[in-house]
C-alpha cells in the first residue's frame, strides 16, 4: 500500500524507525523485550491486555515518583541559596487518586485540589490536611464549610463572593483560616507567548488593580489571615520568560502589601509543560525553577524586601509522562483526501471517552504498535475512536509500520494528566482502569466504569421496560 505523506503537519516528519520510542515522551522504563514487545517497568504490554483487556491506562509508578522527588529537588535548590523554602503543592486535578495521593506525598509534596470531590480523595488517601490548598472560582458554602472543618492549609479566595462567605464560615467555625489571595497577573502564556492587558477576559481571580482592596478587607476579618499572592498563568507552557514576566509583577504588588503586615508565601502556580511528540522541547524543571526563582529574588531586591517563601503547583509535569494508554485496532481504512493525499485511519476501542485532549484542545499525541515491530516502510495514519463524532481523535497524526492491523495493540505515551481525569462514559463506552506497574508487577489502582455499572444508574430500569404490547403496536404503526 503506498500512502502520502503530502497530509502530515509540517511538524511531523517519517521517522527513520517506526518502533522507535521517542526520550522524553515516554515514560523512562519503557522498552521493547526481545520479541519487540513494548514493556513498561518490566510489564509487558500483551500481558497487560490479557489480563485487564483494553483500552487500558497504565501508569508507572516510579516515573511518577521520580517527577514528583525531581520536581520539588529543583525549587528546594533554587531557593535555599537564599534563605527561603520551596513548597510543591500536587495538581490533583491532572490525575487524583488514593495511590497518587499516597506516591507524591510519600516524596515530600503537598498537594492542591480544587473541588470538594479532590478534597474528599485526598482525605480519603490520608493525606495531612494542613499541608492541602483548595482554589477554584466557586466553592460552594458546604466545600469551605468542610474545608475549614478539616483544618486545611490553605484557601484561594478567588471572588468578593467568596471572601464574604468564608469570612462567615470561618467566624461560625471559630476558627483562623490561612487564605491566599487569587490575581490574575494579566500574563497570559498558553499561545508560547504573552502579553500585557488591564483586564484578562477569564473567570479567575482579581485584577492586580483590585488586590490590595481585597487584602485589606481580608486583613479585617478576625477568622481569616492572608498568607499570600496566588497566581497560575496557563498550563502546557514551554519556557520561563510568561513566569518570570508574572513573578515580577506579583512581587510588585506583593511588596505595597507588606505595608499592611507580614506576607509568608507567593504561590505561583503550575503550568509546566511536557512533551507529547518528538519534536516538542520543554525546559527542564531545574532551569524553569532556577528561572522563576531568580526573578523573584531580583524583583525583591530591587524593591529592597526579603524574599518570600515560595509555592508552586504542578499537575502535568508530574504526572503526565508516567501514563500510557493501551488500545486495541479494531479497523484500518485508507481514506484518499481532495488534493492526492491519502490517510490511512486506525480506528481503536476507546477514543475522546478516555482522551478528550485532541477533541478539547486539538492536543498532538503519537502512537506505536505496542504488541510487535515491524521493518514495513511507516505510512501516516491518524488513530481515531469509536464515538460517533468526527472529532473523535485520539492521534491526530503520526506514522506507523504500513502492516499495522486489526489486533494490534496500540500504546499512546504522555497520557499520564487530564486524561483519566477528563474521561466520560459518552456513547456509554465503559471507562477503563487504571493500572500501575512497577518492578515487573501490575495492579489496578481505579477500577474501571463497565456497562452494568452504567445501567445500575439508570434509575428508570427500576420501573420497568417497555411492554411488549407497547413494542407491536408501535412497530406496526397501529393506533
Ligand atoms: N494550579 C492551578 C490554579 C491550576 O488552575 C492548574 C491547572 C494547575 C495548578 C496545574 O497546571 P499544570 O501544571 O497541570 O499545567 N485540561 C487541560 C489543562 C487544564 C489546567 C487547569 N488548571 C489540558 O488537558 O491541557
Amino acid at each position: 500500500m503506498s500512502v502520502s505523506t503530502s497530509l502530515a503537519p509540517d511538524w511531523l516528519l517519517p521517522p527513520s524507525d517506526a518502533n522507535a520510542l521517542a526520550d522524553g515522551v515516554w515514560p523512562a522504563s519503557a522498552r521493547r523485550d526481545d520479541d519487540g514487545v513494548l514493556r513498561i517497568a518490566g510489564v509487558s504490554a500483551s500481558q497487560l491486555r490479557d489480563e485487564f483487556g483494553t483500552p487500558l491506562y497504565v501508569v508507572d509508578e516510579e516515573e511518577v515518583r521520580t517527577h514528583a522527588r525531581r520536581t520539588l529537588a529543583a525549587f528546594r535548590a533554587a531557593a535555599a541559596p537564599h534563605g527561603v523554602q520551596a513548597r510543591v503543592y500536587y495538581a490533583g486535578k491532572a490525575f487524583l487518586c488514593s495511590e497518587v495521593v499516597r506516591w507524591v506525598t510519600a516524596e515530600g509534596l503537598a498537594v492542591d485540589v480544587c473541588t470538594g470531590g479532590e478534597l474528599a480523595v485526598a482525605l480519603a488517601a490520608g493525606a495531612d490536611p494542613a499541608r492541602l490548598g483548595f482554589h477554584g472560582n466557586n466553592k460552594s458554602v458546604a466545600e469551605l464549610e468542610n474545608a475549614v472543618a478539616v483544618g486545611i492549609g490553605s484557601l484561594v479566595i478567588d471572588s468578593w463572593v467568596e471572601l464574604d462567605r468564608l469570612a462567615a464560615v470561618a467566624e461560625r467555625a471559630g476558627a483562623t483560616q490561612a487564605v491566599l489571595v487569587r490575581v490574575n497577573s494579566g500574563v497570559h502564556a498558553e499561545t508560547h507567548d504573552f502579553l500585557a492587558t488591564a483586564h484578562e477576559d477569564q473567570k479567575f481571580g482579581f485584577t492586580l488593580s483590585e488586590a490590595p482592596a481585597v487584602v485589606a478587607r481580608i486583613r479585617e476579618c478576625a477568622g481569616l489571615e492572608f498568607v499570600g499572592l496566588h497566581c497560575h498563568i496557563g498550563s502546557q507552557i514551554f519556557g520561563t520568560a510568561g513566569f518570570q514576566e508574572s513573578a515580577a509583577r506579583l512581587v510588585e504588588l506583593h511588596a505595597d502589601l507588606l505595608a499592611g503586615g507580614d506576607i509568608p508565601v507567593l504561590n505561583l502556580g503550575g503550568g509546566f509543560g511536557i512533551a507529547y511528540t518528538s519534536v516538542d522541547d520543554p525546559t527542564p524543571i531545574e532551569a524553569l525553577a532556577t528561572g522563576i526563582v531568580e526573578a523573584v529574588v531580583r524583583e525583591c531586591a530591587a524593591r529592597g524586601i526579603p524574599v518570600p517563601n515560595l509555592a508552586f503547583e504542578p499537575g502535568r509535569a508530574i504526572v503526565g509522562q508516567a501514563g500510557v494508554t493501551l488500545y486495541e485496532v479494531g479497523t484500518t481504512k485508507p481514506v484518499e483526501v481532495d488534493g492526492g493525499g491519502q490517510r490511512l485511519y486506525v480506528s481503536v476501542d476507546g477514543g475522546m471517552s478516555d482522551n478528550a485532549r485532541p477533541a478539547l484542545y486539538g492536543a498532538d499525541f503519537s502512537t506505536r504498535i505496542a504488541s510487535r515491530v515491524s521493518t514495513e516502510n511507516p505510512v501516516l495514519v491518524r488513530v481515531v475512536g469509536k464515538h460517533c463524532e468526527s472529532g473523535d481523535i485520539v492521534v491526530d497524526a503520526d506514522y506507523l509500520p504500513a502492516d499495522v492491523v486489526p489486533g494490534d495493540l496500540l500504546a499512546v505515551p504522555a497520557t499520564g494528566a487530564y486524561c483519566f481525569s477528563l474521561a466520560s462514559n459518552y456513547n456509554y463506552v465503559p471507562r477503563p482502569p487504571v493500572v500501575a506497574v512497577r518492578d515487573g508487577s501490575a495492579r489496578v489502582i481505579v477500577r474501571g466504569v463497565s456497562i452494568d455499572d452504567l445501567l445500575a444508574h439508570d434509575a428508570g430500569l427500576d420501573r420497568g421496560r417497555v411492554a411488549p404490547s407497547d413494542r407491536l403496536e408501535r412497530t406496526e404503526g397501529a393506533e
